[in-house]
């Protein structure tokens, strides 16, 4: 018997949960999900344990699909795994059926207020389960090393549409309640199940893609998005073909606490990437490379994330390229680049060196807790230097091959490497692999960028642009990022003036010289930041401005005392995560 997971109770000599039959009853009033499962297991059980995961819920009665109640144990909650559900199966048991209700702060839920969603007439519910939240809304093994199918049933009120992470089946309205059916008929890992319920409508993008949003919002978000179809066929075109049928996206409302988030089928997207100017739609890119690098192809556990999102930044890194040309990417990486550096530098001082590491040690460690850039870039320049090494014609077929040959399964980085030493002999030592995933921070050597509007941005330096220069938002983010700190009070001043940076719709460019002008002293910004804080909802920008204010004791009070006002609005995650970096700050 062994766990498969540090961060799951799940256990290999335990039969396999491998799919789901999902009831729910959605309760604005109480906030929970009164709820049924059936798990259904690979082969009927011989007499024995079986360990779910769980946290926060409550367990009405458990029985196979009979009735004939099944005993069970629910374990104290560990504060990162939450409780072991252990169900002491007869043998003979092919279906478990579990009879729960959630608690009203499941770690995977934001419930929102009318007041909380564009439209202001009616409430508003989301599920985020990666990393390891599935368990506070269904129990089951809640590792990315299992995968189950899915049927879903939801009950809701009338006036509004339950979406799930899957395929539409119907919509049935019975008396003041709608009941939604969905199926996913692909075998997920279980971070990837997801719904949400709220005033939503849909507009067509392309003939896999539409959009969904909040009514007032989804024109604009169809207008930000309409390209769609020239991203889908460049991932075919990279990856191999589409292996979800659809791509939809839905636009969650300003609390969503991350740019977005890959659930298969309809990709979870923050309303800051609708600038206005299509200049978020990488967000998109990178969701999408997720339908192969991430969804197909799955991390085993949090202790090989780069093999996700390493893999996904690689990936919207070439899809941008086809799509808006290798300038463009170039820019990009220029700023992940400098992302991943300030990090590097964040986590050495920190002590916490070892999170620099791609493959990384994480039992006791909460993933969210973890989470950085590192996996996303450090993983995309490790993948970069095979692609250097080996040539991108053989890259691009080895990565065609990895994806055909681990499709629909989980990856170690163990597995990643034997593999990649099968298909590309000698190429790991050449480049001293070992450095990569287990040292810390970026080996000498990692692969820089170059290109032409690249070099423009960097020779600007860090004098005043002149008044009316103009660039795109991308090359404003990255000269905003890369001024040294502080800058003069005056420098601030006029570049204030000169530019719309505090007003600007881009939040992109709106943070990186936020950051700035909070590090530099600038505080006729703080209304804005105050604002940021209260409205948004992404942690990439809430963590750096939290940070910012802390980083100077003139503005380290109002950080906490801003985070007491908006915490109850932020997202249950986005609170922990917040909580914990005040916690940790001196003063
Ligand atoms: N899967 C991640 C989001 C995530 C990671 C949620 C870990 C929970 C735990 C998603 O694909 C992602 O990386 N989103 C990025 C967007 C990006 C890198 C373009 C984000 O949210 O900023
Ligand atoms: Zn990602």
């Amino acid at each position: 018997m062994a766990r498969l997971d540090p961060h799951s109770y799940a256990d290999d000599s335990h039969s396999k949960v491998i799919a789901v039959d999902w009831e729910a009853r959605v309760d604005f009033a109480s906030r929970t999900l009164e709820a049924t499962a059936l798990l259904e297991l690979d082969a009927p059980s011989l007499a024995g344990p079986l360990d779910l995961d769980s946290r926060k819920l409550t367990v009405i009665a458990i029985s196979d699909a009979q009735d004939n109640p099944i005993e069970f144990s629910l374990g104290a909650a560990d504060p990162v795994l939450g409780s072991k559900l252990s169900l002491m199966l007869p043998a003979g048991v092919k279906t478990v059926k579990i009879r729960y209700r959630t608690a009203p702060d499941a770690s995977a839920l934001q419930w929102l207020e009318p007041a909380q969603t564009a439209g202001g007439k009616h409430p508003y519910l989301f599920s985020q389960c990666q990393a390891i939240h599935t368990r506070s809304i269904l129990p089951l093994q809640d590792t990315p090393s299992r995968r189950i199918t899915y049927k879903a049933k939801l009950t809701v009120p009338a006036p509004l549409r339950a979406l799930m992470a899957a395929g539409f089946v119907s919509r049935e309205v019975v008396g003041e309640q709608a009941v939604e059916r969905w199926a996913m008929p692909q075998p997920l890992a279980p971070y990837l199940f997801a719904f949400a319920v709220g005033e939503l409508e849909a507009r067509k993008l392309g003939e896999r893609s539409m959009v969904w949003a909040e009514p007032s919002v989804v024109d604009a978000a169809a207008w930000e998005f309409e390209e769609i179809d020239k991203m889908l066929d460049a991932g075919e075109a990279l990856f191999g073909a589409y292996a979800w049928e659809r791509f939809d996206i839905l636009v969650m409302p300003p609390s969503f606490p991350y740019g977005g988030m890959e659930n298969p089928r309809l990709t979870f997207v923050t309303p800051t990437l609708l600038a206005k100017d299509r200049s978020q739609v990488r967000v998109i890119a990178h969701e999408l490379a997720h339908a192969w690098t991430g969804n197909l192809v799955t991390n085993s556990n949090a202790e090989h994330f780069w093999l996700n999102e390493g893999w996904t930044r690689y990936a919207e890194l070439r899809i941008t390229e086809v799509v808006e040309g290798p300038d463009s990417a170039a820019l990009l990486a220029a700023i992940c680049r400098h992302d991943l550096d300030e990090t590097v530098e964040r986590f050495a001082r920190a002590g916490q060196g070892a999170l620099t590491r791609l493959r990384t040690h994480l039992t006791g460690v909460d993933p969210d807790e973890a989470f950085s850039v590192v996996p996303y870039d450090k993983g995309e320049l490790f993948l970069r230097t095979i692609e250097g090494k080996v040539g991108r014609e053989r890259f691009d077929v080895f990565a065609k091959r990895y994806l055909e040959k681990f499709r629909f399964g989980a990856v170690t980085t163990e597995e990643f490497l034997a593999f990649t030493e099968v298909e590309l002999p000698g190429v790991l030592a050449s480049i001293d692999a070992a450095r990569w995933i287990d040292g810390e921070g970026v080996p000498e050597g990692a692969p820089s960028v170059r290109s032409a509007k690249l070099a423009a941005v960097e020779a600007m330096g860090s004098a005043l642009p002149p008044a009316g220069l103009e660039l795109s938002s991308t090359e404003w983010n990255l000269w905003l990022d890369r001024l040294p700190r502080p800058m003069p009070r005056a420098f601030c001043e006029t570049l204030d003036q000169r530019f719309p940076f505090t007003s600007t719709g881009n939040m992109e460019v709106k943070v990186s010289w936020l950051r700035v002008a909070l590090s530099s002293g600038y505080d006729d910004v703080l209304p804005e930041v105050r604002r940021v804080l209260g409205t948004v909802g992404r942690m990439k920008y809430l963590v750096p401005l939290y940070a910012a204010l802390l980083e100077r004791t003139e503005t380290a009070a109002l950080a906490r005392s801003i985070f007491e006002q908006a915490a109850p609005s932020y997202h249950p995650i986005a609170r922990a995560v917040l909580k914990g970096r005040l916690a940790a700050s001196p003063a």
